[in-house]
């Protein structure tokens, strides 16, 4: 089964996805409200992030670009609750996430987020299904629901024929399609992607963004920092950092014209 015969989400998509019809506003999911993170090295503070403001509305495709050092990868570990900010608040699905202890960000993380990672991260041992599995395992998920769910997705991703592969037996362009199945397959709010296509070759590179427009045109909500001016072409906007600010956002190549302006504050 192809990502476009999977039914699933497609109901959703004219409301939720980046074809929104002009003026409609799709709820706001994620939201950073002036997020600062500084690192203190001996006696000079780095300050990472400084002052950042954004809104995500659900079925958003976001890039986030900057020079290298910018704080790209700290505003993903933010946004991904794997590190709280020094000062600010971050809003996911309406909690504000900088108050939460560890156990919950970690709970937020399994419910809430799906991750991809720029080297697949995926467990060697396992096979196509189990790695996909891994999600809903740690919540609880009973094992025969859990085979099913793997298994669709497996299928969403084209992989429906590997199953009982393991990572090693795959190309990278088919791990990053297994690693993309587990993000997805606790039906995230969000999937947060960090340069997702940086250790693939460029055909296959465009194989998997390939695959994340059409997660997008169902309505999935996607933010992705990247290197890569092409992908900025495929997102609806673009977030570009500059030495731990917001230097500007800019419409990327998907904007659905006139739909609204994000915010800055
Ligand atoms: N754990 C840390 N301790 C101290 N400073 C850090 C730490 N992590 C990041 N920094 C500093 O924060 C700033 C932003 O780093 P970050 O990793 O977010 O950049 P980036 O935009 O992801 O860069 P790259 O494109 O190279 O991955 C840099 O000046 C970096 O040195
Ligand atoms: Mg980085």
């Amino acid at each position: 089964m192809a990502v476009s015969e999977l039914g699933d989400r497609t109901d959703n998509a004219a409301s939720a996805g980046g074809s929104a019809p002009h003026g409609e506003e799709r709820p706001v999911i994620l939201e950073a409200r002036d997020i600062r993170r500084s690192y203190r090295m001996g006696d000079t503070v780095v300050h990472a992030l400084d002052g950042v403001s954004f809104q995500v509305r659900q079925g958003d495709y976001w890039a986030i670009m900057g020079q290298s050092g910018s704080g790209k990868s700290t505003l993903l570990n933010l946004l991904g609750c794997l590190d709280r900010p020094t000062e600010g608040a971050y809003l996911l699905g309406g909690d504000d996430v900088a108050q939460l202890d560890d156990d919950d960000l970690a709970e937020i993380r399994g419910q809430r987020l799906g991750f991809i990672f720029q080297s697949f991260n995926l467990i060697l041992q396992l096979t196509v299904l189990e790695n996909i599995e891994v999600p809903l395992f740690y919540q609880g998920i009973p094992a025969r629901e859990a085979r099913e769910r793997a298994q669709r997705y497996a299928e969403l991703v084209g992989l429906g024929g590997r199953t009982h592969h393991r990572p090693l037996e795959l190309s990278g362009g088919q791990q990053q399609r297994v690693a993309i199945a587990r993000a997805l397959v606790n039906e995230p709010l969000v999937i947060l992607a960090d340069e997702a296509t940086g250790n693939l070759d460029s055909a296959t590179g465009r194989e998997i963004l390939g695959l994340l427009d059409q997660l997008h045109l169902q309505g999935r909500t996607i933010i992705m920092v990247t290197h890569d001016p092409n992908i900025a072409n495929r997102a609806e906007w673009v977030l570009r950092l500059k030495d731990g600010k917001i230097d500007r956002i800019e419409p990327g190549g998907k904007h659905p014209e006139g739909v609204r302006t994000p915010e800055r504050h």
